[in-house]
């Protein structure tokens, strides 16, 4: 790669490396400055990431339904985490802000009483977001508060959700190879110039601990990716939060789905302009770079801090339990509508999109914890069948 292609963050990590007395960093690190470095970082600087005219979609880019639905969801749990109805809901990586506008408007219209009476705050790392977020939420100001920081948080009676979150972590990435755990490292190769990985002993003894707590061993050659972060996450949420739930949406999937041997080369998937790679050395710091979500770890770690699981399931079967199927319209016969802009024919495939099956219904899982909230026959919980009088 010449020199000229490099993007101005590709030559800061050059230099970086090139500082390093072994001459390398590890994956995690390199992965963390493409996403965050201060100025330069893929979701710190001022770019648009998100929707059409940018790199991917999320579930609430394809429309508000998705955020009415959940919004139905935060209605049934909310009154069990409050004595004094006060609620009270945090939101960790809103990106541009459209979940929050699209919860709010529904809470607003459809539930007042809980609108009133409830204090929303977002919890954003990249400082361009939450600008864009602050203009989004621009008829709700006076329910939302941005904190900078969990601890503020601490004692928290209320609900804590994320979407797309935790896939957007920087994970360790690892081989098995000679019978044991190693980790890979980035180098700049100067001669030919490019990054090469490098595989050497692992630089945190979590890594090991990690798949012996699981108790999975990866196959000879297997490359996959470590999210610490995500560990280290759901450790902090669970301890700031008294009385709750923790709704976290995401794609990926039970350890021992994420970690079989078929998946020999991990899950790292980057995205630029719609279009996806796996090579997270072009395009550094211009492209997202994500991995699938080990739900098994957000379970068991949760555990050991008080959050047990109520529901792990597709995002389908999610909204189908809380009455995503209402907001379809009837449209008869199409002829004559305008099927792009038509607002009915809009809102049906933005539903069929969120629950079908090979677009974002089974991809997507919906990991929902609770603490000190005591149990309740959850009305989303019932046979979806029997919710439908069928
Ligand atoms: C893939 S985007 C998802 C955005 C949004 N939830 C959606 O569904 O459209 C991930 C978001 O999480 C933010 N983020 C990443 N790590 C974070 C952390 N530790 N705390 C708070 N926000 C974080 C990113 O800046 C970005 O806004």
């Amino acid at each position: 790669m010449v020199n000229s292609q490099l993007t101005k963050l590709a030559k800061e990590i050059i230099g970086i490396i090139q500082e390093q007395p072994q001459k390398r960093i590890r994956f995690y690190d390199f992965m963390k400055m493409a996403l965050y470095e201060k100025e330069l970082g893929y979701y710190t600087k001022d770019r648009t990431k998100i929707g059409k005219e940018a790199d991917f979609y999320t579930s609430s880019s394809v429309g508000p339904v998705f955020g009415y639905t959940i919004a139905n969801n935060f209605v049934e749990l909310l009154p069990y985490t409050t004595n004094d109805n006060k609620f009270s809901i945090l939101e960790i990586g809103g990106g541009n802000g459209r979940f929050a506008r699209d919860v709010l408007d529904g809470l607003r219209d459809e539930h007042q009483k809980i609108y009133n009476n409830l204090t929303y705050y977002m919890l954003e790392t990249s400082p361009y977001h939450e600008k864009i977020q602050k203009a989004m939420l621009g008829d709700h100001l006076d329910r939302v508060k941005w904190i900078n920081d969990l601890e503020i948080l601490s004692g928290f009676n209320g609900l804590i959700f994320s979407n797309e979150l935790v896939d957007a972590f920087p994970v360790y990435k690892v081989r098995q190879q000679n019978g044991e755990l190693k980790e890979v490292y980035v180098t700049w190769d100067e001669k030919e110039s490019e990054f090469k990985e490098i595989i050497d002993e692992i630089s945190d003894h979590r890594l090991k601990k990690y798949f012996d707590d699981m108790g999975i061993t990866l196959k000879e050659g297997q490359t996959t990716e470590v999210n610490l972060d995500a560990v280290d996450w759901i450790k902090s949420v669970g301890k700031i939060l008294n009385r709750g739930y923790v709704l976290t949406i995401d794609y990926g999937y039970p350890a021992e789905e994420l970690y079989a041997s078929h998946r020999h080369e991990g899950t790292l998937m980057c995205y630029y302009k719609h279009t996806a790679n796996d090579n997270p050395y072009q395009n550094i710091g211009d492209q997202d770079i994500t991995t699938h979500v080990n739900f098994t770890a957000l379970i068991n770690y949760g555990s050991e801090v008080g959050l047990e699981t109520i529901w792990f399931t597709h995002q389908s079967n999610f909204l189908l339990n809380n009455g995503i199927l209402n907001y379809l319209r009837e449209v008869g016969i199409s002829n004559g509508r305008d099927i792009f802009n038509d607002e009915d024919l809009k809102l049906n495939r933005a539903i069929r999109q969120l629950i079908t099956p090979g677009e974002m219904g089974e991809t997507f899982k919906v990991l929902l914890q609770q603490k000190n909230v005591g149990n309740h026959q959850y009305r989303f919980l019932m046979d979806i069948w029997k919710q439908y009088g069928l």
